[in-house]
């Protein structure tokens, strides 16, 4: 495994020689935004509850006001902040490499806003509503409500994000997958590989012949399956990537 100075000229070597860059975000991507990953973001007022309560179908149907309370909070964190200079520099990437995929685990949208376009929330997102019974899209939904609106159809809505014991949107994880075949390099940036499906897509792609890149402060689950490991925070090692792509 290389450090970062020699490892980073490396990285812009592949990417330079690269024709299909599969790109996996994580959590890590937007913590320089100031965004608390779910577990740290259980603190406070929220300290006493745990995802089973916060983050399943159960949980919802038992007490759908708390959960709603959490994710009006969450909402509220992701509307106050901005992209940082990571999220920017995956915007930039993808103009510089004839095929460019991002599959993000990011429900809080910032990938979007910083210009990043076609990107695949396969976690959802926490902008996005849906009722629970049946899916129905809604728009316009609130902020600070105390409890969930009602759907036309009398069902509770919900924020649309994939909440544990759920399954992942096929289609999206078909083309994750499709892409992650298809690509010369994978770049794996600010995940600890943990949750599957999502973490099992960087080995779909060393599988199928990709150069696997880290972009990591911290070793994962994934570092030893890598060819190369950025050791660094996404919003300092991604623009270097970038710089040294120009
Ligand atoms: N830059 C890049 N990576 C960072 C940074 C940073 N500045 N700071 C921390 N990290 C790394 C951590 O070292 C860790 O490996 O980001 C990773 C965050 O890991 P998790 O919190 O487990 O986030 P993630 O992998 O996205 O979790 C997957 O689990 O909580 C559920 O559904 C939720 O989508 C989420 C999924």
């Amino acid at each position: 495994m290389k450090q970062t100075g020699a490892a980073l000229g490396l990285a812009v070597e592949w990417l330079k020689n690269c024709k299909s860059l599969f790109v996996l975000t994580g959590a890590g991507v937007s913590k320089e935004s100031g965004i608390p990953t779910f577990r740290d973001a259980l603190e406070g007022l929220w300290a006493n509850y745990n995802p089973e309560q916060l983050a399943t179908p159960e949980g919802f149907r038992k007490n759908p006001s708390l959960v709603w309370q959490w994710y009006d909070s969450r909402r509220q964190k992701v509307k106050d902040v901005v992209p940082n200079p990571g999220h920017f520099a995956l915007a930039e990437l993808q103009k510089m490499v004839p095929e460019f995929f991002l599959c993000t685990q990011n429900v809080d949208g910032l990938h979007i806003r910083a210009g990043s376009s076609d990107v695949v929330e396969i976690h959802g997102s926490i902008s996005r509503f849906k009722c629970f019974d049946n899916g129905h899209v809604q728009t316009e939904v609130p902020y600070d409500l105390k409890d969930p609106p009602l759907c036309e159809c009398g069902s509770l809505v919900r924020p649309d994000v994939v909440w544990f014991n759920e399954p992942m949107p096929e289609k999206l994880l078909k083309q994750s997958f499709t892409a992650a075949e298809k690509a010369d390099v994978a770049l794996v940036v600010g995940t600890s590989g943990l949750v599957y499906p999502a973490a099992s897509l960087p080995f779909h792609a060393k599988q199928s012949g990709a150069k696997i890149i880290e972009v990591n402060p911290n070793r994962t689950e994934l570092t030893d399956s890598c060819d190369l490991f950025l050791a660094g925070p996404s919003g300092e090692v991604l623009p270097q990537l970038v710089e040294g792509l120009k």
